[in-house]
């Protein structure tokens, strides 16, 4: 029998699981059933985790090889996991507070977020993930299969690119990010995906990274991405998720949407993320 308890949220999308100490090492069928309740719930979650950086990337490790991060410098001497910091003073929108799946750009971009939370401020600071499986079986029957044939355009630069980067107020973040012109470069990839484990579809594109639709001109391309976006983003599609210091989000990038809120100006708050590499989208 299961050491685990498993809470699960409504529409299945989320759950909590306790009766497990991250900070050991995992054998191979915890890590098996954990990894099921991944994929099974899309976002999971585990309070009261006391992590040291060696943990956070061996847990990385039981779902895959590190993902590659680019534009933000990592933690010296530990090149996989980056620091998500907002300091007291800063006035500037929080780092990752517009949707996105995470470096969607990429052309395998990454299967899995993991957050641990370090430094959580006494109120606001919530992340929202949007439900991608949801969002697709949703669509008007001619819409989706319309939308089987089409591929979208990603790019990283509207955060990443030096220009991008000056006009969402970066340089005003205490964050060690990067910018470089390599964000403009572009990247499709269906925008309904299959995933490659429950071979789910899933409504596959997100308002910072998806820049375009191929063939299409960009006005007509805008106006399909808003009238995407809005579907995507409805409220019955997302999960709020409330933080406290010591908790690991795992969350699956294939087929969810995320955004960081605001809402703590005057507190800090510092999590550290790694990513797992993913597969080309197909
Ligand atoms: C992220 O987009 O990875 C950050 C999410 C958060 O800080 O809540």
């Amino acid at each position: 029998m299961s050491a685990l308890s498993v809470c699960t949220h409504a529409d299945n999308f989320g759950a909590c699981i306790h009766g497990v100490d991250l900070s050991t090492d995992l054998q191979a069928p915890l890590i098996e059933e954990i990894r099921n309740l991944w994929l099974q719930h899309q976002v999971v979650y585990f309070p009261k985790q006391n992590l040291q950086h060696r943990d956070l990337e061996r847990v990385t490790r039981y779902f895959g090889d590190f993902g590659c991060d680019p534009y933000v410098q990592p933690l010296h001497r530990h090149k996989h996991i980056l620091e998500i910091r907002r300091e007291p003073g800063e006035s500037v929108s929080p780092f990752g507070s517009s949707w996105h799946s995470d470096w969607s750009f990429q052309t395998s971009p990454p299967s899995a977020t993991l957050l641990h939370a370090k430094v959580i401020p006494p109120f606001g600071g919530d992340t929202l993930f949007a439900d991608g499986y949801r969002a697709f079986e949703a669509l008007d029957a001619t819409l989706a299969n319309e939308l089987q044939e089409m591929r979208a355009i990603h790019s990283a630069r509207r955060p990443y690119s030096p220009e991008g980067f000056a006009n969402s107020g970066g340089h005003k973040r205490s964050m060690a990010i990067v910018p470089d012109a390599d964000a403009w470069s572009t990247q499709t990839h269906p925008i309904v995906r299959t995933h490659p484990e429950t071979g789910r579809r899933a409504l596959w594109v997100n308002p910072v990274y998806t820049v375009g639709i191929e063939n299409l001109s960009a006005k007509q391309a805008d106006a399909l991405l808003k009238k995407l976006f809005d579907h995507a983003l409805s409220n019955a599609f997302i999960y709020r998720h409330q933080w406290q210091a010591n908790m690991l989000v795992l969350w699956d990038n294939r087929c969810t949407q995320h955004c960081a809120q605001g809402g703590y100006d005057g507190h800090l708050r510092v999590l550290h993320r790694t990513t797992v590499a993913g597969d080309q989208p197909y």
